[in-house]
């Protein structure tokens, strides 16, 4: 049995140390310790990591045996055979720059922002999903870049390096295309001396002049052509509601004359096919009503994802962390409850007080989005408690029980079945 970890060590900006040559320090401090996956290291033992690093995070541990290979979720003790996958990287101070693409134009645009980010670090474990959703995308992403780098004939085997993450609104779709795409840039550096994000603002791209759309939407892809003729560059292309881009043209066809909706699904094709041939281009997108996507651009996707709304033990896991943090910043003024682990006890009625009391709020919540759940916290002190003066642990899990319903029964008057969607 032997355990694999992989390590995130973000060096400061400042320093003027190969980003590699930190590699044995980091091993040393890490031998010994007993660390949960996802948790950061930010005060050292050592002397030189203390000058030159500013954190280390432990992301993903593995213990392999002859036949399996298991993701742990338990505090893991490093050991002499512990292997450590580590990743340098700086982050960057840069935020998103709005850019006009097209020159004069002002309405051509998208937010470019250099990867790693500091404005991005920590989005990713921040998502919390039952399945192995983010790790799947994340492998699908690095193998689908690999094949490209490794130049695997196309014609052969088909890939577009286009990913469509749909469901719900907000369920972290947007989130965690942005939480890939500077995953990727950390742990795909030694092949990429840069990397980009480019959030393409897809409301801009319709013209109010009939028949500029389509124009408006090639002079975008060629901009984003021009950035990556720079092999060594990463380019993360985010395209969100994907659907306004790509609106079905069955629905659309209306008397002989090519609407500008049609124009515009057509120029996006034409140039998703033309990205193809450039290897370091990943292209993200979304959507939340996909049986509003044209037919054609779900089949170019690679890969497509069902981003769900959270189970009940993922609302727990969302849930904890916004008491996490309120207790940090002294709103609450209890210590935090144990945090539980395993799935089955939030099913049981059977635990103490505060657990059972959790794991009711936490069936009461099923049904709202990610970032509904993210919204709780602040109704509660708006509304039922007073936000100066900090409540119990106990006292904050009722009124969030009561503001969950009241914010399902207000949901319900919208009408909309993916507002309050069961699975
Ligand atoms: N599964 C989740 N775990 C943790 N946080 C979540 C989750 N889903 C959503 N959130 C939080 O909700 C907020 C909104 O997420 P985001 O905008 O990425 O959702 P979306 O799916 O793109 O929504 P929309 O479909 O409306 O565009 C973010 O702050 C995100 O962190
Ligand atoms: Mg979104």
């Amino acid at each position: 049995m032997s355990t694999q970890v992989n390590v995130e060590v973000f060096v400061k900006l400042e320093s003027p140390l190969p980003t590699d040559s930190l590699r044995c320090e980091v091993e040393n401090e890490l031998r010994g310790e007993s660390v949960l996956p996802c948790s950061i290291l930010k005060s050292f033992k050592n002397q030189l990591l203390t000058q030159h690093v500013s954190s280390i995070r432990i992301c993903e541990i593995y213990v392999r045996t002859e036949n399996s290979n298991c993701e742990v979720t338990k505090t893991t003790t490093f050991d002499e055979k512990t292997t450590f996958n580590t990743f340098f990287t700086r982050l960057s101070e840069e935020v998103p720059q709005s850019e006009s693409i097209g020159g004069d134009d002002d309405t051509l645009a998208a937010n470019f922002l250099p990867l790693p980010a500091k404005y991005l670090d920590g989005l990713w474990e921040s998502l919390v999903y039952d399945s192995n959703i983010k790790q799947e995308i994340l492998q699908y992403s690095k193998a689908m870049l690999h094949y490209s780098k490794s130049q695997v004939d196309p014609n052969i085997i088909n890939c577009n390096r286009v990913l469509l993450l749909h469901g719900p609104p907000g369920t972290g779709k947007t989130s965690l295309c942005k939480a890939v795409a500077q995953k990727l840039s950390i742990r795909l550096n030694s092949s990429y001396s840069q990397a980009l994000l480019i959030e393409i603002n897809t409301h801009s791209l319709f013209s109010k002049y009939f028949s500029e759309s389509g124009k408006l939407v090639s002079k975008m892809f060629g901009k984003i052509r021009e950035i990556a003729c720079d092999p060594q560059t990463l380019l993360c292309v985010l395209i969100d509601e994907v659907e306004s881009l790509t609106h079905s043209r069955s629905a659309s066809t209306n008397g002989s004359e090519p609407s500008d909706a049609i124009r515009v699904v057509n120029a996006v094709l034409t140039h998703l096919d033309i990205l193809k041939s450039y290897p370091n281009i990943l292209t993200l997108t979304t959507s939340n009503v996909t049986n509003a996507i044209d037919i054609a651009f779900v089949d170019r996707a690679d890969l497509r994802v069902f981003i769900p709304n959270p189970s009940p033990f993922g609302i727990y896991s969302i849930l904890y962390s916004c008491l996490e943090e309120l207790i940090k910043k002294g709103l609450i003024n209890s210590p935090c409850p144990p945090r539980i682990t395993d799935k089955r006890e939030l099913d049981s009625d059977e635990s103490d007080g505060l657990a059972s009391q959790m794991a009711k709020l936490c069936r009461s919540c099923e049904g709202l989005s990610g970032r509904a759940l993210r919204k709780l916290p602040l109704r509660v002190h708006s509304t039922m408690l007073l936000p100066d003066v900090p409540a119990s642990v106990e006292e904050f899990t009722k009124a969030m029980k009561k503001a969950a319903e009241d914010m399902k029964e207000e949901m319900k008057s919208f009408d909309s079945p993916n507002m309050i969607h069961a699975e």
